[in-house]
């Protein structure tokens, strides 16, 4: 019975169906817990970090989840696997959101020229509002429509999930102040998941290089 799970393909759309409705129900719930238990002073001393540390811990190991899909789905030999990408990408965006909103809303009182400050003088502030601005663009250009506008240069612009994954790391390393056990622990799973693409990632580099010395050479 548990073997025949593992014939490739034997993973149909009531499956995926059922694993969509899964993710929607665990990070729309965990999601509304953690407000919940901030507004109601049960998070801990601290509640506005509290919520920034589970919304932002949340954006990273949902995105890790995302770039394990690829991997899994070849392992596993179960192709209709990759339709859970796109939604698992989407939640990871969603969590990212409430991360800089708790920022934005109670750290700084929606004081916007702070923001910036905090943008230009601190950087892992600016890797964080980087890697923010690429999962904003794959975010948006993940609608059907505009993907299909897209064509080619679709792939492309989704080949920046690496950069943002790396940065979000950075990003976490550079804001803790004493133990780094942590942040290095996920930076090992990112470097899991960049190892799986290395030829992948191997080929894009060997372009981009290309393409910038024919430039210079021009
Ligand atoms: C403008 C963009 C961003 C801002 C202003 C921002 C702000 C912050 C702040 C204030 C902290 C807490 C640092 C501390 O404890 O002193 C933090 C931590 C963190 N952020 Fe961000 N962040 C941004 C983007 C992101 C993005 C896009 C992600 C990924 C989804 C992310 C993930 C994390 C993680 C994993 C932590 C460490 C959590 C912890 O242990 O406290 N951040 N960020």
């Amino acid at each position: 019975m548990l073997l025949s799970w593992l014939r490739p393909n034997s993973f149909k759309t009531p499956h995926i169906i059922g694993l969509k409705i899964t993710t929607h129900v665990v990070c729309l719930y965990l999601l509304i817990e953690a407000f919940y238990l901030a507004f109601t002073d049960q998070i801990g001393g601290d509640p506005v970090q509290s919520l920034t540390h589970f919304t932002g811990l949340g954006g990273l190991i949902l995105m890790l989840i995302t770039l394990a899909v690829t991997p899994l789905t070849r392992y596993l030999r179960q192709g209709q696997l990759m339709r859970m990408r796109r939604l698992l990408g989407l939640y990871a965006f969603a969590y990212a959101c409430c991360h800089i909103y708790v920022y934005l809303a109670y750290d700084l009182i929606f004081n916007w020229s702070l923001l910036v400050e905090e943008i230009i003088k601190r950087p892992y502030i600016t890797v964080g509002f980087v890697a923010f601005i690429i999962l904003t663009a794959l975010a948006i250009t993940s609608i059907p429509s505009i993907m299909k506008k897209m064509g080619k240069r679709w792939k492309t612009l989704h080949n920046f999930i690496y950069l943002a994954a790396i940065l979000i790391c950075v990003h976490f390393l550079w804001s803790v102040k004493a133990d780094i056990t942590e942040p290095l622990l996920y930076m090992g799973i990112l470097a899991v998941m960049l190892f799986f693409r290395w030829e992948k990632l191997m080929r894009y580099w060997r372009k981009i290089t290309a393409s910038s010395t024919g430039s210079v050479s021009s």
